[in-house]
């Protein structure tokens, strides 16, 4: 068959609208990796995605079950200060992206706090965490999980070792097509089943990833964010990683820096 080299072209300058879901998560304030987030949100903006994905954007630090090192600064009300400016910055460079955070076991942190050492205050509306990070005027929806088109977002709860393997666990553990943040590593997993073709998507972080606190050495780590492309009115997509090298991100012909 010979090549039709005008209809090639064409088919290249053809541009279909496509609908995005970006990622950015694993932020962790105050144990945030500033430029790393500079940067994700450059990338958000020149994206200007239909939908964006957040989870586990402040640590708790303070209110972790775990042992706790003294010399952290224990102030939460400037973390959570310090999160509501930076969901603000984000929220004024995509002002119509539809903006969903999902649970995430940092956030939980602050109802297990509660429920065990001070159930009375449990219910109180201001202690709620969408309540305490302002979601609601930020027109940020809380929820457990999202799903569009057949594609779910969660946090996460599987960690295994190695790139890929998590997104593995959560794929077997779903039965379902989707993405997840929680294991701090990207990756792209892809299963083929007569039930269909799946692909699970692992997110990256955008937190500091030199001298975690309860790692020994080099954490396995990788900062960065993921993205579904769908085809508009098609549930056919294009899920990609966006990794955060040397604070760079290398997009088609685009070099973004922070
Ligand atoms: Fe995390
Ligand atoms: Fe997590």
């Amino acid at each position: 068959m010979d090549l039709d080299l005008k209809d090639l072209q064409k088919q290249i300058d053809t541009k279909e609208e496509r609908e995005i879901v970006l990622r950015v998560g694993d932020v962790h304030y105050p144990y945030h990796d500033k430029r790393a987030v500079n940067l994700a949100f450059k990338f958000a903006q020149f994206l200007q995605p239909k939908v964006i994905i957040l989870d586990e954007w402040i640590d708790f630090y303070a209110l972790s079950k775990y042992n706790k090192d003294p010399s952290r600064k224990n102030d939460l009300q400037k973390d959570i200060d310090g999160t509501c400016v930076l969901l603000t910055w984000l929220r004024n460079m995509c002002p119509n992206t539809i903006m969903i955070m999902v649970e995430s076991n940092h956030d939980k942190r602050l109802r297990t706090y509660l429920r065990t050492r001070a159930e009375e205050l449990d219910n109180l509306r201001c202690l709620q965490f969408p309540e305490l990070l302002r979601l609601n005027e930020l027109n940020i929806e809380y929820r457990k999980s999202f799903i569009y088109k057949s594609f779910l977002w969660k946090h996460g709860s599987i960690i295994r070792k190695h790139s890929g393997m998590t997104a593995k666990g959560e794929l077997e553990k779903e039965g379902m097509s989707g993405c997840s943040g929680h294991s701090h590593r990207l990756s792209l997993f892809f299963k083929t089943l007569r039930g269909g073709k799946f692909v699970w998507v692992e997110s990256g972080c955008l937190c500091d990833t030199e001298d975690v606190e309860y790692i020994d050495g080099t954490a396995d780590w990788l900062q960065g964010m993921s993205l579904v492309s769908f085809k508009k009115d098609s549930e056919h997509y294009y899920p990609a990683v966006v990794p955060i090298i040397d604070y760079e991100i290398l997009w088609g012909k685009r070099t973004f820096t922070a």
